[in-house]
């Protein structure tokens, strides 16, 4: 894991990372060192020659004279003061280019702790790598950076390391969303999932962090009458789990339920998904994945509020013993469902998973559920926007504020009322598919059915932005990416 800290000191680092803007200047181009004051004029020259241009995701790598090497990682245009999200990218962009060296110093301009905070964050968040399933070849495959410090001149600030601290468990938790979303379904099943998360409790401390976890298996899950998760999960050989975490601050002003879509690998059963692209449903775990490792964060940063949390793991395989199109289940609680495309399976697992977090005696104050629900969410908003339905505009804005500080892009998306009908079902409660157009929303407004209508309700559909299938950028790498843990934990921050 990469050491994060923050000097205004002497630099030890052999390498120097450094911003770079466009500008209206001679040149066209202005060196961005923040607090650091360095004779940028030749340097300067070089760079115009080379052709750079300062956007964001140019990275340029040039030889030092006091530093071995110097790195420019575009801010785009020049700006008196550049926005988190601006520093957060820039500094992701920067890291991901050091896999394999010892130690950088990153001098960006920050001008304010949250600056500070963003250069940390993304820094952190882009020295991620994934070789756990390299083999012969991992020699070859360069770790994360080892050590990043951030040079700035608020380093003596009492919140200069509390910000620090945040910017690494902010990225562990992260990584642990990435890592559970890259691993393959040969290796990640309901079962296993549950056990990595039980180990994760207790890494950060179990019932001495306020952390409780437990696991139902599918025996108890048929009995205590969890047709979803069941009727999702029967047709594979590695069966279902409930997997609950709670974390209870002595004192909590607000309780909050997450629930996370957790299917391990999603083929469409026997609505059986093209061969073209089936490998990305090893990520239709994320929601899961991301509710689990915000529970953690939330509770690593002490956060005084009590958060429940509820992720169904289902694979969904086509077998003899898989769902028919037609079948109808009974989703916890009683509401009859008559199952006319298993591919549209995240829906039941989660209707299991909301009902069940409502009926604890315990009052919550929200509800939220994390999905990659649709593929109408990735034609709708494409790969980097996420959704998010509610039934409280004014829990959605409370959410939307967080999203605006975490650098996370989610757009609030409708629940119209005209479209509920077409899931209506001539033999059950309610059909598992509805309306083709608006898809997305169908699928919002299928989950509605389950959640109290004055309990605040937020869906989360992320299904386009939890795994990146095109190039890296930023902080984000190729693969998982971990979205929506920062804004549950900003939100969380606010509450
Ligand atoms: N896991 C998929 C949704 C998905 C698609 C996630 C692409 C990430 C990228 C989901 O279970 C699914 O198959 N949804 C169907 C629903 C339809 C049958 C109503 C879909 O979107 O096609
Ligand atoms: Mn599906
Ligand atoms: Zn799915």
């Amino acid at each position: 894991m990469t050491t994060l800290r923050i000097t205004d000191g002497v630099i030890k680092d052999e390498v120097l990372v450094l911003g770079l803007a466009s500008s209206s200047s001679k040149t066209g181009l202005v060196i961005e060192s923040g607090d650091l004051s360095i004779d940028t004029k030749s340097i300067l020259a070089s760079l115009v020659e080379m052709g750079a241009t300062g956007n964001a995701d140019e990275v340029i790598k040039v030889p030092g004279a006091t530093v071995r090497m110097l790195v420019f990682t575009g801010l785009g245009k020049k700006a008196s003061s550049y926005s988190p999200e601006v520093l957060r990218r820039a500094a992701g962009a920067a890291s991901r280019a050091l896999n394999g060296l010892t130690g950088a110093t990153f001098a960006l301009p920050t001008d304010s702790l949250n600056s500070v905070a963003a250069v940390a964050e993304g820094a952190a968040l882009g020295a991620y790598v994934f070789s756990e399933f390299k083999g012969s070849s991992k020699s070859e495959h360069k770790a994360a950076i080892k050590s990043i410090t951030v040079f700035s001149k608020l380093a003596q600030s009492s919140e200069a390391k509390p910000a620090i601290a945040r910017a690494r468990i902010i990225a562990d938790y992260t990584f642990l969303v990435r890592d559970l979303i890259n691993t393959p379904p040969s290796h990640l099943t309901p079962d296993s999932f549950s056990k990595k998360l039980i180990a994760a409790v207790k890494t950060a401390g179990g019932a001495k962090a306020g952390l409780k976890v437990s696991v139902l298996d599918e025996k108890e899950l048929k009995t205590q009458g969890f047709g979803g998760i069941i009727g999702v999960g029967q047709g594979s050989a590695n069966p279902p789990r409930l997997l609950h975490i709670s974390y209870n601050p002595k004192s909590a002003k607000k309780r909050f339920a997450f629930v996370g879509k957790g299917i391990t690998f999603d083929t469409g059963g026997l609505n059986l998904k093209p061969g073209l692209g089936m490998e990305a449903m090893k990520s239709d775990m994320s929601g899961a994945a991301a509710v689990c490792a915000a529970t953690l964060a939330i509770a690593a940063l002490k956060l005084p509020i009590a958060i429940e949390t509820w992720a169904p793991l289902a694979e969904n395989m086509p077998s003899d013993k898989a769902t028919r199109p037609s079948d109808i289940i009974t989703i916890f609680g009683g509401k009859t469902i008559e199952v006319l495309n298993p591919d549209a399976e995240g829906r039941l697992v989660l209707a299991d998973g909301l009902v069940k977090a409502q009926s604890s005696k315990n009052k919550l104050d929200g509800i939220i559920d994390v999905a990659t629900l649709t593929g109408a969410q990735v034609i709708a908003l494409g790969t980097r926007t996420s959704a998010v339905m509610t039934n409280s505009q004014e829990f959605s804005s409370e959410f939307l504020t967080a999203c605006a500080e975490s650098g996370e892009q989610f757009w609030p998306m409708p629940l119209p009322q005209e479209l509920r009908a077409s899931l209506d079902s001539p033999v059950a409660d309610m059909a598992n598919i509805g309306d083709k157009s608006g898809g997305m929303l169908v699928a919002g407004l299928f989950l509605k059915e389950f959640v109290a209508p004055e309990l605040p309700w937020l869906h989360l559909d992320i299904a386009g932005p939890a795994f990146n299938t095109a190039a890296a950028h930023g902080y984000t790498p190729v693969g998982g990416t971990g979205v929506a843990l920062r804004s549950l934990v900003v939100l969380a921050e606010m509450a």
